[in-house]
Formats: C-alpha cells, sequence, structure tokens
C-alpha cells in the first residue's frame, strides 16, 4: 500500500497516466485489436508470460508495446515494489484498521524473511502442525461422534471469505478427496439450508466446523446455535464437544460456545477474510484432500508470492493483469469484467473472485480519505463455461458494452472424459469476441473487439490452486495501490449489519420501528401484521 505521502498522488496527476491517454486517443481507440495482430510481427509470443504452471495469453487485448511500457512506468510511479515489500514485511497496510495483512505468511517458508518483526508469526506453522495432528486423526478414524461412530460428514458453517474459499477449493480439488469423507456447507443465514441438510445427513457422524474469523457473524452464528441445539436435543449436552469445531480469532467466543480446546483453531487477527483460505479457515480442505495436498496447495501459493515480489513487470502475471483491468474499465471503457471457467471443478472460483475483488475494491475513499478519482467499481461474475455459452454469452458478443473476458482453460483431460470440448469451446469463443463478423443481415453483424485473456494449465491441481488464488489476490492488491484505496478492510458491510440490528426487535419482538424511514416503516408493519394473520 502506498503510504499517506506516496498516495496524496492521484494516479491521474501521474505523468505515465497522462501518457496512457493520449497514448490510447492517438494509437489505438481507432484501431481493433484483430488489427493489432496484422500489424505486429509475433504479438502472440510477446504478449505472453509464464509463472510456474500458469501461462498467460494477453495477446487479445486492445495494447500494444507501447502500452505495456507505460504501464511499466506508471506502477514505478506508485512505488509498488515499496508496496509490495511494505506487504510482506508486516507494515500495518491495512491503515484503516492499524493492521498488517498478511496471507503471504501463511504460506512462506522461514527462509522468505516474511514479516520477521511480527512476533505471532511463528503461530502459523504450530497452527498447520495441529492441523496435520487433526486431520490424520480423522483419517485413522479416531475422531468420533458422541456415539463413538467415526466422523464421515464435516459441514462447514460460515459465510463470505469463511465459507467461499472452503467451497471453491474442495470442489475444484474433488479429484483429491479422501474417501469417506464427505464435505457440505451451510451459508445462508435463514436456517432453510441447514435443516434440509441435517434431514439428509447421519448426525452420528457429524461434525461441524464452525468457521467464522469474529465469531460474531450473525449469519454463522444463528446456522451454528441451531446446529447445537439439534445435537444437544439428540445425544444430550455432553455430546456438544465432540460435534463441533471452531476456526476464529476468537477465542473466548470459541469456548463460550462449548468448543473443546483440542479443536479450537485460532486465525490471526491479520488474516482478511476473503484472504484467509491458506490459514486454518482451509481446515475442512485439509481434512477433504489430506494434509500433504494441502501444504502442495500453500507451496503453489508461495510460488506465486515469489513470482509476484520478485519478477520483473514484464514477466509479473498480476500486476499484469491488474493495469489491463484498470486500462479495460477506466480508458478503453469496460462495462464489468467475466471470469469464465472451462472447467467444472473450477464452477465455484468466479464467485470466490466475486468477493475478492468487489470486497476489496468497491470503494470510494482513498486511503488518504480523499474520493477516488478513478472507476473502482468493476463488476466481476462469471461461471462455469460452456452452460453460460447458452446463457449470457449474447451479451458478451453483441451487447451494447464491451465485458472483458478472464478465459481459465485446463489442458489436460478433466476426470475420466476427454476435456477437447472445453478447450474447442474457449478459444473459439476468445477468438470470436476479438474477430466478430459481418453480415448483410444488420442483426447477424458481430462488432468484434471485445478484449480477453486466456490462463492456461496442465490441469487443477492442489499447486496450481494455489497459485490461481494468489494470482487474484496479488492482482487485486496492485490495483488497490493504483487506485489508492485499502483492499483490506469493508466498512461498507458494517452499515446493512447495524442496521439489521437495530430494526432486528421490530420484526421479532414487534416493537415500534422508531427509525425515520417511511419505506422501511411501512414494510416492518406488513411483515408484523401478516406473522398475526398466520
Ligand atoms: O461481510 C463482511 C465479512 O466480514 C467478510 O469480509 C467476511 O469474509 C465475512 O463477513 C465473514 O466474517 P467472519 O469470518 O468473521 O464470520
Amino acid at each position: 500500500m502506498p503510504s499517506k505521502k506516496l498516495s496524496a498522488r492521484y494516479p491521474t496527476d501521474l505523468d505515465s497516466w497522462k501518457s496512457l491517454k493520449v497514448h490510447y486517443g492517438d494509437d489505438l481507440k481507432n484501431k481493433t485489436i484483430a488489427s493489432l495482430f496484422c500489424s505486429e510481427q509475433n504479438r502472440a509470443t510477446k504478449l505472453f508470460v509464464r509463472s510456474n504452471d500458469l501461462k498467460l495469453d494477453y495477446s487479445k487485448n486492445l495494447l500494444n508495446h507501447k502500452t505495456i511500457k507505460i504501464f511499466e512506468k506508471l506502477l514505478k510511479e506508485v512505488s509498488i515494489k515499496e508496496s509490495i515489500e511494505s506487504m510482506f514485511s508486516g507494515e500495518n497496510i491495512n491503515t484503516f484498521e492499524k493492521k498488517p495483512a498478511l496471507h503471504v505468511a501463511l504460506r512462506s517458508k522461514l527462509s522468505d524473511q516474511v514479516a520477521l518483526n511480527i512476533d505471532d508469526i511463528s503461530d502459523v506453522w504450530s497452527t498447520q502442525e495441529r492441523m496435520e495432528r487433526f486431520v490424520s486423526t480423522l483419517h485413522s478414524g479416531g475422531v468420533c461422534g458422541s456415539t463413538g461412530k467415526k466422523i464421515k460428514n464435516i459441514v462447514n458453517i460460515g459465510i463470505g471469505g469463511s465459507e467461499l474459499g472452503p467451497s471453491m477449493s474442495i470442489s475444484a480439488l474433488r479429484d483429491y478427496w479422501i474417501d469417506d469423507i464427505r464435505f457440505h456447507s451451510v451459508s445462508n443465514g435463514d436456517g432453510v439450508e441447514l435443516l434440509d441438510l441435517l434431514s439428509e445427513i447421519e448426525l452420528e457422524e457429524t461434525l461441524f466446523m464452525i468457521s467464522s474469523k469474529s465469531f460474531n457473524t450473525k449469519e454463522t452464528i444463528n446456522n451454528a446455535i441451531i446446529a447445537r441445539s439439534v445435537i444437544e436435543e439428540r445425544f444430550g449436552s455432553r455430546s456438544i464437544k465432540h460435534h463441533f469445531t471452531g476456526i476464529s480469532n476468537n477465542e473466548i467466543a470459541m469456548h463460550e460456545f462449548g468448543i473443546q480446546q483440542d479443536y479450537q483453531f485460532k486465525i490471526a487477527d491479520w488474516v482478511g477474510g476473503r484472504f484467509s483460505l491458506c490459514s486454518a479457515i482451509g481446515l475442512s480442505l485439509a481434512c477433504v484432500i489430506g494434509m500433504q495436498n494441502f501444504r502442495k496447495f500453500l507451496e503453489g501459493a508461495r510460488a506465486m508470492d515469489m513470482h509476484f515480489r520478485h519478477a520483473p513487470f514484464v514477466e509479473n502475471m498480476p500486476m499484469i493483469l491488474a493495469m489491463i483491468a484498470i486500462f479495460n474499465s477506466n480508458i478503453v471503457g469496460a462495462a464489468s469484467q467475466a471470469i469464465l471457467t472451462y472447467n467444472t471443478r473450477l464452477k465455484l472460483f468466479p464467485a470466490y473472485l466475486q468477493q475478492l475483488h468487489m470486497e476489496s475494491l468497491g470503494k470510494n475513499i482513498r486511503i488518504d480519505e480523499k474520493k477516488v478519482c478513478l472507476d473502482t467499481s468493476c463488476v466481476i461474475w462469471g461461471g462455469a463455461a460452456s452452460d453460460g455459452q447458452h446463457s449470457y454469452y449474447q451479451l458478451l458478443h453483441q451487447g451494447t458494452k464491451s465485458i472483458p473476458v478472464d478465459f481459465i482453460l485446463p489442458i489436460s483431460k478433466a476426470s475420466q472424459v476427454d476435456n477437447y470440448y472445453n478447450q474447442v469451446n474457449c478459444l473459439a469463443q476468445s477468438e470470436a469476441l476479438m474477430e466478430g463478423s459481418s453480415s448483410e443481415r444488420k442483426e447477424q453483424i458481430y462488432d468484434g473487439n471485445r478484449p480477453s485473456n486466456v490462463i492456461l494449465f496442465d490441469r487443477i491441481s492442489p499447486e496450481v490452486l494455489g497459485q490461481l488464488v494468489a494470482l487474484y489476490e496479488h492482482k487485486v492488491f496492485t490495483q488497490a495501490v493504483i487506485y489508492g484505496v485499502n483492499p483490506f478492510d469493508q466498512f461498507g458491510v458494517e452499515l446493512g449489519k447495524s442496521l439489521a440490528d437495530s430494526l432486528a426487535d421490530c420484526i421479532e419482538k414487534g416493537i415500534p420501528y422508531k427509525g425515520k424511514n417511511s419505506s422501511t416503516k411501512k414494510l416492518i408493519e406488513l411483515i408484523n401484521d401478516s406473522k398475526k394473520n398466520s
């Protein structure tokens, strides 16, 4: 993060930003991406980078070699290298909350010298050792429910970063699942999802993982309380300690809930929820794929950390993706960004990235407390192609606004079936978006000139998933440095939470609404009337 002094300069005041605008107007605006392929030799080879197992083809964007040079200058002008070092060295880069943001420490080695000045950094390794012991006892049948039956169902109760990461990664790594352990996830706070699940699984064999950094998120705690009362009713109050683990920064709350010491896993205060998959929040993942594979996932993330920290800009994949995203949304004029994964296993990856990007970058106030001067609110959405081809791709091809795409494509065959179908579709869509086509019939004209990146890798494995997760974490960080915003807080979410607290009594207990909003008042009356009549 830029210090207050550094971020005092708006990116739009920088020489590089001004040159970028002029360059776009003079050299690119009236061209098409397809025409750049004709005028530049070896474009596909030049606008291509590798990092460990990942390959990125970014040639299908409206940019050229000069654009890349200006991107590089811009990153120098915002002191990106210093910001990266501030993160790795454990400075309080989460400025408003006065905390470091040290998710990189969760996968680091001692020799990486990450945040050696932070006292509790060694807790990272002791927590991993405790996770390892727990996972190995579980797999050997030593973790049992209150009636002595081996645990076979893991139910994660969490929301946001305490749910999206475990669910996404477990779904992505299905080919690594250990026999006899099944994963379920409950996040929505109305209890319906939980009760539906409880009616389907064998409670004697079920372990709930209450995943919540704060251990006071309403949805999670409501679900946890329902689960606890169901277990208590069925097996008695002494059974609770056999059926609940807790993953949190809040040890007192875990203890008060009834979670036994050995089943409590602490996450540090310096791990942000949406950056927490490499912490003990990944315990469910470790239970499902084994600790050895979980460590490989961490190694993958570390490999991307090292790449981000040390690779020069022209080879730096997170920085390149970040600059393209900023350029597309602020200069070329993109409406949103789609993440389309040509692989069923990665179907939850877009939702995971949605929180990572939108909770981190959806800010209109900078670290120096001034208004942002760039558009930070690019909507991130997507899904598993080719489902999307038969749903929303029409808008990508012929909608009135251009929506850049990140295509994510494994090369090797998926599971037992050949993956060529996905590869063909991914390449065809990327080309069609760029080339477009002409026709005598107006409704059949595709303008083309729609940008896309293709991220390729051999197959989805723990190492590759770790690299993908860290790739986007660092992309978001780079964007935040340029925008001058803090990507590690989320004050906007808090307002809705506190308002919900204040309305709870009106709806739960029928206490009259004292606020000023007549719409809220009317809606509360309608809800309470309907309750009286039902
Ligand atoms: O909604 C905001 C948020 O704080 C997210 O950032 C976080 O991932 C989620 O709620 C869950 O928080 P917790 O892990 O504390 O329950």
